[in-house]
């Protein structure tokens, strides 16, 4: 045990993770880990609510520890595991649906917006951030590392810690969002958000030729090289602030307004600098894929350590609660 503020964050295995995922979110978990005491999940349960292949399910797990651990979270420092292997977030969960509001959870960003789209509600979906709140609070996090799209369910867990502490008495603690200003939402190559429902993703282990087909494919208007433009209204600009260094960026930012930067010559700068920031994450991703079994061991191990904090934690919780 340290005196180390809890830091805990976790990500869905739904497909490969993007630029939007690794600024906005799980760069934090690595900046962060020293500084914490960390613990980080891949959120297994709450893919089943739109991943229902075993197969692919348990292919896109591993996938997403190799991630975690090519962009550099490290197991030595970070407790880096499975939801799964934590089944006492379920018993939690429950707990917590009994003194939550259906009223309130159809409030929730995710669920409205599932519901203007006519598409088909599972109740998972429906229940998606109770269950958050029960992997947030069964952890005893004090920080929550995510981009702005989860800050409501963050605070959802917040509230749901408030209520419970105020039914059953003093039990859990408060958590916060930790969201960076400058990440809080990673524009895709659409201008939009970059989400892997939207379509318009670069991916973080990208190849050199999914790079530039992302690249390449963004909409720009029709101003020739020489005219003046305006570096805020272009995606390709709002990209270039993620990947280029201050001075280029301003160098960038003057050529695009004195007239003289193309929006081809723009495209192959962000190419060059995308690429050059992926390939080392891909070839570190490599050396991890040649392992899996040695992946799979540590997720167990860290899985068994994560129960038992969990077990602890829900024995206290019981008490309160007269189970
Ligand atoms: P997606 O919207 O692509 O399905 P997830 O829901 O799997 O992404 O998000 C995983 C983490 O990445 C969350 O913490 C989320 O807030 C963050 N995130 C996702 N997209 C972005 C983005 N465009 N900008 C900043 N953070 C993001
Ligand atoms: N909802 C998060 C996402 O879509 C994943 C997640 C599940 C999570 N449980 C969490 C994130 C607890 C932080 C804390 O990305």
């Amino acid at each position: 045990m340290t005196n180390k503020k809890i830091l805990l964050s976790g990500v869905k295995p739904t497909g490969r993770p993007h630029i939007g995922n690794y600024f906005g979110a799980m760069k934090q978990f690595v900046d962060l880990q020293d500084e914490y005491e960390a613990r980080v999940f891949i959120a297994d349960y709450h893919a089943i609510t739109t991943v229902q292949n075993a197969e692919e399910l348990s292919r896109s797990t591993m996938d997403v520890a190799l991630d975690y651990l090519a962009i550099g979270v490290d197991p030595s420092k970070t407790l880096l595991f499975k939801q799964s292997d934590v089944p006492e977030v379920c018993e939690l969960g429950w707990i917590f649906n009994c003194i939550t509001t259906m009223p309130y959870l159809m409030r929730a960003h995710a669920y409205k917006d599932a519901e203007a789209k006519n598409k088909e509600i599972n109740v998972g979906l429906f229940d998606y951030p109770i269950l958050m709140a029960a992997d947030i609070l069964i952890q005893d996090a004090d920080a929550v590392p995510v981009g702005q799209d989860q800050k409501q369910h963050v605070e959802y867990a917040r509230d749901i810690a408030e209520k419970f502490n105020r039914v059953f008495g003093d039990t859990f603690k408060l958590p916060n969002p930790y969201i960076l200003e400058h990440v809080k939402i990673i524009p895709g190559t659409d201008g939009q958000k970059m989400s892997k429902s939207h379509g318009n993703t670069i991916p973080l282990f990208a190849t050199d030729e999914e790079i530039k087909k992302a690249v390449m494919g963004i909409p720009t208007n029709s101003q020739g090289v020489d005219e003046p433009k305006n570096p805020e209204l272009d995606h390709v600009f709002a990209l270039h602030k993620h990947f280029a260094d201050k001075d280029e960026i301003a160098e960038i930012e003057r050529r695009y307004r004195e007239g003289g930067m193309g929006y081809k010559e723009s495209k192959d700068i962000l190419i060059s600098n995308i690429t050059r920031f992926i390939a080392p994450l891909r070839e570190k991703r490599k050396e991890f894929e040649k392992d899996e079994e040695s992946v799979k061991k540590m997720l167990k191990e860290n899985g068994a350590k994560a129960r038992e904090i969990a077990i602890t934690k829900m024995s206290q919780i019981k008490r309160s609660v007269g189970l």
